[in-house]
């Protein structure tokens, strides 16, 4: 499975991907407003660092803005992806922006209808919300399942990017049910390499080690 970040936050996405974990980003209106800073800027900015995808998102709602819109964003650099909302508009925008050969991620899908529909306009990437989808006390990974067997049926190239999600948890039931991609924000991909027993058995190892007297370098 691969990994995106969710955010726009520089300095978080950097730390992650100084480790080589990152395979991408995505972003959204929302979490440019949190950054504070220009989308233009801080898109270019994450497109420069990390070696993958960075989906940058229309704000149209009309297909032939949203298309406008898309070659703009995707102007800033070779990596972006153009995210598009999962509308009509938003799907015939896309239809022809993948047929100009730019990458695409349909966003805000609540259902398999949806990404029946966005496989159909070629998009690159589909993304199933999981957790605004269990707020509503709705099972978002099933959702996951039900597309991983839609896609699979038909053999379509367009990847499963579970998206919303709030919990470590949630990434193992991504990377369990199928999912090609799953983009979560910064603190959950860091909270995915905690246990308390990692914790408890460094402490008794270096504890251990210290009573030995020795030193590796
Ligand atoms: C995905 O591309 C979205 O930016 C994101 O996952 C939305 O997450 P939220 O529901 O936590 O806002």
């Amino acid at each position: 499975m691969k990994f995106f970040v969710d955010s726009a936050d520089v300095d978080a996405i950097a730390e992650l991907n100084d480790i080589g974990i990152v395979d991408g980003v995505t972003t959204n209106p929302s979490l440019i407003l949190k950054s504070g800073r220009d989308i233009t800027e801080v898109t270019r900015e994450i497109c420069e660092m990390v070696d993958g995808p960075v989906s940058a998102e229309v704000v149209a709602l009309e297909a032939d803005a949203m298309i406008a819109e898309g070659r703009k964003l995707a102007a800033i650099a070779e990596n972006i992806c153009i995210k598009l909302p999962m509308t009509l508009d938003g799907l015939k925008a896309c239809k022809a922006l993948t047929g100009e050969g730019y990458k695409t991620n349909v966003t805000l899908c609540f259902s398999a209808n949806q990404a029946l529909l966005a496989a159909k306009a070629g998009a690159t990437y589909i993304s199933p919300f999981i957790g605004r989808l269990d707020d509503l006390n709705i099972d978002g990974m099933e959702l996951i399942g039900d597309i991983r067997t839609i896609y699979d049926n038909y053999d379509f190239d367009t990847q499963i990017l579970a998206a919303s999600i709030r919990s470590a948890n949630h990434m193992k039931e991504a990377a369990l049910i199928g999912a090609d991609v799953a983009t979560a924000p910064p603190g959950v991909i860091k909270a995915m390499a905690g246990h308390v027993l990692t914790d408890k058995g460094l402490e008794a190892f270096l504890k251990d080690w210290e009573k030995t007297g020795q030193k590796i370098l």
